[in-house]
């Protein structure tokens, strides 16, 4: 396999980082009025501004030739063709084709999976309708109020985010909850509020068997057959899932599983019957609606060439920090509340995918890898981390996201929202000179060195028309397919997830001697704290 760093692309960036990043962004705009038309990009209602990124048009010329010794084109035409680009699972990657508007077939195994894509979208959308409607009821005749998720991980992360940011869209007389944790607490503090007799529960595993979500679902069930009988499980639990048999064993009927299939990634699962809370919050058209918006990217995404190829663009400025500059984090600031659960959706999203450090066929990376993620909505983050971001050591780029008109338009809200949007990365970008503090206001000489910004810090500015279905579909696939490629660029494998099977199995070994049953002999920092534990619990 090739090694991306040794490529002549890399070799030029290389050189040619050394030459830009002597260059200040004031000086990057005040040589070019034409920076912000030069770059920035728009597909439909999605804008996205780059230009206070530290680059220039030789920089994004070498970053596409990057790409083509990547040959991401090439890369993106097997994922659309539903080769098993998933290599160490051996799966085709293929949620894509949950959104896929157009009559193309899209085949694995020379198979067409759209009609089996769309007769799930037709059980979900008539199930949808009948608990939005009224006509779906409990086992006691009351309508259901409330829907309790329970997942984790892509079966959680997905539908909780959508259903807060498109919370406008959502039928008013259902209640939403999202129980994730294997903390008690967790399903014990949601189930408190709940009456029986009105609660749904949608129970989202691609395995059917994470010990989190099992044992959620489990004391749920308990839950509910106390007090209504183990007939009412078939009116109050529907599974989504890949596994029938476990759903049946568990005791849902299989009327009332919802299928999906092992090309669907657990972090790219939200387009497929994973979504299916979501689409009980805003119903089968919305729900459409938000799958065009991520086809329309996908559309673009597979066709646009480099120059206008919106996730490509913010890929290669991703790869221009992590390997060129070093920069090994990036922030991702919602200027929306109703996105406040976006970063930590894109974490998992990002971090579960690139988060790597073999390529393909196993050999350890020669170069950085994924960036860490973080990330809250604006204006809070402002009065928590934001100082770092303007004066710290790190340099952390950073995409501001924000939206022109707000389906809630509150006096001067909204304006004053983007006011802050705007500010926070023309801070970033152009600081404040010593000279400019000086002549601000007077200031004691011993305060001037820490009221000077230095600027030239970073990011993309997204903006869309509204927060609305389409354009969250729209910014989801603009995400995945930016990770797409910088994994395809890296050499890794996007969509395993290897990293997280230690940490369960090690779990399931040290279980049995919190319930009692014998010591496991490990190392003594994991003995000592069993020791500690045990004795706090024999005596609370
Ligand atoms: O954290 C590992 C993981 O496999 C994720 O990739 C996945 O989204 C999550 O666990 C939940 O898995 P499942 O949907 O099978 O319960």
């Amino acid at each position: 396999m090739k090694d991306i760093s040794k490529t002549p692309a890399w070799v030029a960036l290389t050189a040619h980082k050394r030459a830009i990043e002597r260059v200040h962004l004031r000086d990057l705009f005040a040589g070019d009025p034409q920076r912000f038309a030069k770059f920035s990009l728009s597909l439909g209602n999605l804008f996205l501004d780059f230009s206070k990124n530290r680059l220039d048009g030789e920089t994004l010329r070498l970053l596409r030739t990057l790409a083509v010794e990547a040959d991401v084109a090439g890369a993106t035409a097997k994922m659309f063709g539903g080769e098993a680009i998933n290599n160490t699972e051996n799966r085709a990657v293929l949620h894509v084709a949950l959104r896929n508007r157009s009559d193309r077939p899209m085949l694995v195994d020379g198979k067409d999976v759209m009609p089996g894509v769309r007769a799930v979208l037709a059980h979900m959308g008539a199930f949808a309708d009948a608990v939005r409607g009224g006509t779906w009821k409990g086992a006691t005749g009351n309508l259901i109020r409330d829907v309790v998720n329970i997942g984790i991980g892509g079966s959680d992360l997905g539908p909780a985010m959508a259903v807060q940011a498109l919370s406008p869209y959502q039928q008013k007389n259902l209640t939403f909850h999202f129980v994730s944790n294997v903390d008690g607490a967790h399903i014990a503090d949601t189930l408190e509020k709940l009456d029986p007799a009105t609660t749904l529960f949608v129970i989202v595993s691609k395995t059917f068997t994470t010990q989190e979500t099992m044992a959620n679902a489990g004391t749920a069930r308990d839950w509910l057959v106390r007090a209504l009988g183990a007939d009412a499980v078939a009116k109050h639990f529907v599974a989504v899932s890949t596994n029938a048999a476990k759903v049946r064993d568990f005791g849902i009927a299989s009327d009332n599983m919802f299928g999906f299939w092992d090309w669907v990634g657990g972090r790219y699962s939200l387009w497929s019957a994973v979504g299916l809370s979501l689409m009980l919050a805003i119903g089968p058209t919305q729900f459409g609606n938000f799958l065009a918006g991520a086809h329309e990217m996908d559309e673009h995404f597979r066709t646009a060439p480099p120059e206008q190829n919106l996730p490509l663009t913010l890929a290669l400025i991703g790869i221009w920090y992590v390997n060129f500059f070093g920069w090994s984090h990036h922030a991702v600031l919602p200027y929306e509340q109703r996105l406040a659960r976006f970063p930590a959706y894109l974490q998992q999203a990002d971090m579960e995918s690139n988060g790597k450090g073999v390529t393909r066929d196993g050999k350890p990376v020669s170069h950085a890898t994924g960036p860490i993620l973080f990330g809250e909505p604006g204006t809070n983050g402002q009065h928590a981390f934001y100082q770092l971001l303007h004066q710290g050591t790190q340099i952390v780029p950073a995409d501001f996201i924000a939206a022109a008109t707000s389906a809630t338009e509150t006096g001067r809200h909204h304006p004053l929202l983007l006011a802050n949007f705007l500010a926070q990365s023309e801070a970033l970008a152009f600081g404040r000179t010593l000279v400019e503090v000086v002549e601000a206001e007077p200031v004691a000489p011993a305060l001037v060195p820490h009221k000077v910004f230095p600027g030239n810090r970073p990011s993309n500015s997204i903006l869309l028309r509204t927060l609305d279905p389409h354009a969250l579909g729209m910014l989801i696939a603009l995400y995945e397919h930016k990770i797409f490629a910088q994994g395809v660029i890296w050499g890794i494998n996007s969509f395993d997830q290897w990293g997280v099977e230690l940490g369960k199995v090690l779990a399931g070994r040290i279980l049995p001697t919190l319930e009692g049953g014998t010591a496991v002999a490990g190392n003594s920092s994991t003995s000592g704290l069993l020791d500690q534990i045990g004795r706090w619990r024999a005596k609370p």
